[in-house]
């Protein structure tokens, strides 16, 4: 396993600012909003063949979960950095970076990518990869929140008791934030190391495809934040979220 895959696997599930289980990660408005359209578009575009779909950083695989259930006839690929997430699931797993696929190239039909964008730096070299793995045609759709500003956050705790002390180290690229991390991890169990948060807006990630190699199909109708109802990964953060849906054109 390389080291850049331990250094960045941050998450623990109940940690300081991740608790995987405190909230649903595809609630019903998520999947009537944006994965049943993507579902209906991958079957218009492919009617013939069996769809292979990545969901790419899929965390506890909630969305894999969807496309594996409902009779889609859709095979599901769960692709994340953290080990403790995919130790988690059933399904086809695979530890990696979503900056390094795995994957021979035109493997999918479509790439799902939920609320991880933020962790990445070279946004350009990930919509390569992705472009890659997708079949001519292929779509993908990327859910993010908006971040202004990059950083992570060091927790310095203290036996017996809660979270002592919190700082915001700004970076601005992975290699700052693997020696940052990485001076850290010099303090043993005192502390945790939240992920790297990279800037991230709409604009620059369809930017970012676009030199990927994907077109942006602007469509209102891929347009969700989560309801009040049905909280999500930082329903309490930064509110902005934008939801982009991309396709591998057929011809270069
Ligand atoms: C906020 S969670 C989102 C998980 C899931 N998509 C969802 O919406 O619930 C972010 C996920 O991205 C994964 N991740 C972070 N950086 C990654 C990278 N460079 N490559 C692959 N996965 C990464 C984390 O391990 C985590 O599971």
């Amino acid at each position: 396993m390389s080291e850049r895959i331990k250094l960045l696997d941050r998450y623990v599930l109940d940690g300081p600012s991740h608790g995987y289980t405190e909230t649903s990660h595809c609630g019903p408005s998520y999947q009537e909003k944006v994965l049943e359209r993507f579902v209906k578009h991958l079957k218009q575009r492919f009617p013939k063949s069996p769809l292979r779909v990545l969901d790419l950083a899929s965390g506890l695989g909630e969305a894999a979960d969807f496309f594996d259930n409902r009779q889609h006839h859709i095979s599901s690929v769960r692709l994340d950095i953290s080990e403790i997430a995919l130790g988690l699931q059933n399904g086809a797993r695979v530890r990696a970076l979503a900056t390094e696929l795995p994957f021979k190239d035109e493997s999918f039909h479509g790439i799902h990518f939920k609320d991880a964008l933020v962790h990445i730096d070279d946004k350009t070299k990930l919509f390569k990869e992705t472009w890659r793995v997708l079949k001519p045609g292929g779509y993908m759709v990327v859910a993010s929140k908006v971040i202004p500003m990059g950083g992570f956050a060091v927790h310095e705790e203290e036996k017996n008791e809660n979270l002592k002390n919190r700082w915001d180290v700004f970076i601005d690229s992975e290699e700052n934030y693997l020696s940052l991390s990485k001076f850290f991890e010099g303090f043993g169990s005192l502390i945790t190391i939240d992920p790297p948060y990279y800037e991230t807006h709409q604009k620059s990630t369809v930017s970012s495809a676009r030199k990927g190699g994907l077109w942006f199909l602007n469509s209102k109708s891929f347009s969700w934040r989560p309801a009040e109802d049905q909280p999500d990964w930082h329903t309490n953060g930064p509110a902005d979220r934008f939801v982009v849906f991309l396709s591998k054109p057929t011809v270069k």
